[in-house]
């Protein structure tokens, strides 16, 4: 690895956005150039070597593992299914929602262990979801959808879902109830692992920032 390449840190597009680039701002990084609105994917930080990256956040964790990006934001979600070989650095805290199994209210299912054998269940996460049925005994048919997972259901196409909820208006605008709670996500600071050490110092230096910038938030 080239260490006088530009320290690279992949920001997921989107819901995060704005929190991860007021994070790094109290941490004293400078993300004016990454507030303006504009088409471009790779962004300068003003005054440093370092630079941003704009990548979907299903593809952060691929850019750091690969070192296209050394350093990435992500959500566990994200991180726990696409189970790429990064350092997982600092729990930020915020993006914070459930990973939940959710039915139909009309269902009447109120329990995992009631779903029909070899139920259908939609998800955006199906390693996670294989795996949580499989950990639980529950034989079920994993459906991989891209997005509003919630049409599942209520179009006949999967008896469940597996999604994330953040303030529980996706599931009750669309007839669900959660059932079944996988895990508790927020968002996660990860590194490349040849970066952390070729790169310890700076790493390392901004790792320690940002703990600040989060331990007075606490405050
Ligand atoms: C996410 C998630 C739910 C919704 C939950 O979808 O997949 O659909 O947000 O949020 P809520 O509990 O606050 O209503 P997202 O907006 O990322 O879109 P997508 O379904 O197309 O992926």
């Amino acid at each position: 690895m080239d260490k006088t390449k530009p320290l690279t840190i992949a920001v997921p597009k989107g819901r995060l956005q704005k929190p991860v680039m007021e994070l790094l701002e109290r941490a004293g990084v400078d993300c004016s150039e990454l507030r303006n609105p504009s088409r471009k994917l790779i962004i300068p930080v003003p005054g440093t070597e370092w630079r941003f990256l704009l990548a979907k956040p299903a593809d952060v964790p691929t850019y750091v593992e690969y070192g296209a990006a050394d350093l990435g934001v992500v959500g566990k979600d994200i991180l726990l299914e696409s189970h790429k070989d990064v350092a997982e650095l600092l729990d930020l805290g915020f993006g914070c929602c459930r990973l939940i199994v959710a039915v139909p209210e009309s269902s009447g299912i109120r329990d995992i262990q009631d779903l029909d054998f070899n139920s259908r269940v939609a998800t955006k996460f199906p390693r996670i979801t294989t795996e949580f049925f499989s950990r639980q005994g529950i034989q079920a048919e994993v459906v991989h959808l891209n997005g509003s997972v919630e049409l599942g259901p209520i179009v006949g196409l999967a008896d469940a879902i597996v999604d994330i909820t953040e303030t529980g208006t996706t599931l009750v605008e669309n007839g669900l109830v959660p059932i079944g709670d996988i895990a508790r996500v927020t968002s996660r600071l990860i590194a490349n692992r040849v970066s952390c050490k070729v790169k310890y110092h700076t790493i390392e230096g901004l790792v320690r920032r940002l703990r600040e910038v989060l331990a007075e938030s606490l405050d």
